[in-house]
């Protein structure tokens, strides 16, 4: 799909007006039960936890951006993975990558273990290690490229070639690239799932998740669940998500250039001991996610040099207000040692790369210049 064509199915796609009155926005249908016309005639529409008209249009139109065919919105990005984890039973086995969003890691220790689905960590960058990674139990790797907040790239392709031959099936998180930059389908992923809490709602307004698959059969098996669970997304959420999706584009594109700008500012910067973002030529994953994503993403992090204290850093900080979030147009920083990853020992956090420096930033709309200064007076005050 081309750039042109994607940007027009943001604003278009699955949805031309509504046929009741003609109005160009998708209405909110803010309803549970739906009239039965005729007594044993089924309906698309009998009760919102099985469908909803306004929850049916983002469905439609997110699975035309992942160029999937079968779409579900789910009430946050942790009800659509736990919902997926729901394919698997007692004995199945998933691979996850050592810096998996620790939610997912918690779901599948804390709540699934217990129903005999196990898990194991697996370098899905490195595919010869990954292919010895595999059991015969292993049914599913969730794969997320880039990771966070160390920003690693996985091969989609590679690891799905794998997967296929071990009869697994790969679930890609691609919550932080969005299908505007990479499309985890088209390189023979099976699921795609995201926290559309994040860039596709884009506000900080709506906690969301979403689900994309092109097979039949693994449709119907999600629908089942999704109606069987009821995790489903509300219509409020689902008419603040299509509005969020329509400005993609144009956010996607000035975060990841004001995100490209900062990492360049930093790379340079004596505070700083090491960038991590795969835009910048001299990234590890800038080869490989120049080739399967059209753009890096609004996230990057880095180390703060050793003589400046991070406490102070942080809390110097104007306008990348010190939050658990990213996605919005509010830039955030986050001190992953201290919030997102503060459960872990300081040992597993060391083997997965994130020091006690490290600041993971999500750049957000607010004026370039404003933020590099932010960031050039949060060094001068932690000196
Ligand atoms: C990569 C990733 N996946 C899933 C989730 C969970 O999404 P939610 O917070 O919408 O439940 C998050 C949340 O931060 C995330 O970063």
């Amino acid at each position: 799909m081309t750039k042109d064509e994607f940007e027009t199915l943001l604003i278009r796609g699955a949805f031309d007006v509504d046929p009741t009155v003609g109005a160009l926005t998708p209405p909110i249908y803010q309803t549970v039960t739906y009239k039965q016309f005729e007594l044993g005639v089924e309906q698309k529409f009998d009760y919102s936890r099985s469908a909803n008209p306004t929850r049916a249009v983002l469905e439609r139109r997110f699975a035309l951006l992942e160029e999937g065919k079968f779409g579900f919105a789910f009430a946050s990005g942790m009800a659509a993975i736990t919902s997926l984890i729901y394919l698997f039973g007692s004995g199945d086995e998933i691979l996850v990558p050592s810096d998996l969003y620790g939610g997912t890691l918690r779901v599948l220790d804390a709540q699934f273990k217990n129903f005999g689905v196990t898990w194991r960590i697996a370098d899905t960058t490195d595919i010869p290690s990954l292919e010895r990674a595999f059991s015969p139990n292993t049914k599913a790797i969730i794969l997320e490229t880039p990771t966070n907040p160390i920003l690693r790239v996985s091969d989609i392709a590679e690891v799905s070639r794998v997967a296929h031959a071990h009869g697994a099936i790969v679930i890609t998180d691609n919550t932080f690239l969005t299908p505007y930059f990479q499309r985890p389908l088209t390189f023979g992923a099976d699921i795609v799932v995201h926290s559309a809490t994040k860039y596709i709602g884009g506000h900080n307004d709506a906690l969301a998740g979403l689900v994309v698959v092109s097979d039949e059969e693994l449709a119907e098996r999600i629908l089942m669940i999704q109606k069987s669970i009821g995790g489903v997304l509300s219509p409020f959420d689902s008419y603040l998500l299509l509005r969020g999706l329509k400005t993609l584009a144009l956010r996607m594109d000035r975060e990841t250039a004001s995100a490209l700008a900062i990492a360049k500012h930093l790379s340079q910067h004596s505070g700083v001991d090491r960038v991590y973002y795969p835009g910048l030529e001299s990234d590890p994953g800038y080869e490989l996610n120049s080739r399967q994503a059209s753009g890096a993403g609004g996230l990057l992090s880095f180390d703060l040099g050793e003589k400046y204290d991070i406490k102070k850093f942080v809390s110097s900080l104007e306008f990348f207000t010190l939050a658990e979030s990213l996605g919005s147009v509010e830039s955030m920083a986050c001190h992953p040692a201290t919030m997102s990853h503060a459960s872990l020992s300081p040992e597993i956090r060391a083997s997965m790369g994130i020091s006690d420096r490290l600041i993971r930033l999500a750049v957000g709309l607010e004026g370039l210049p404003s933020l590099i200064n932010d960031l050039d007076r949060a060094f001068e005050a932690a000196k």
